[in-house]
């Protein structure tokens, strides 16, 4: 997923984050830490009249929100 850019959701007050990174639906925790070890997911309040954009590149400073970090991976690799 690593090079993907920020996942739009709206319409939520919760999501769970993976922090154990094994997620195969990451940024949101899947429960693979049951299986791999690892902590567990950080839950993460949102105002639901919002518009959120996770992360999808790991790159961001501000997880599990995108900071325009994927913007430099495209300008490197075009
Ligand atoms: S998707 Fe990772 S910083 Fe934007």
């Amino acid at each position: 997923m690593s090079g993907e850019g920020p996942i739009k959701i709206t319409d939520t007050s919760e999501i769970a984050v993976c922090t154990c990174m094994q997620s195969n639906h990451w940024p949101f925790c899947d429960a693979t830490h049951h299986t791999t070890g690892g902590d567990g997911p950080e839950i993460v309040q949102l105002d639901k009249n919002k518009t959120y954009y996770l992360c999808g590149c790991f790159r961001t400073k501000n997880r599990p929100f995108c900071d325009r970090s994927h913007e430099k991976i495209k300008k490197s690799n075009p």
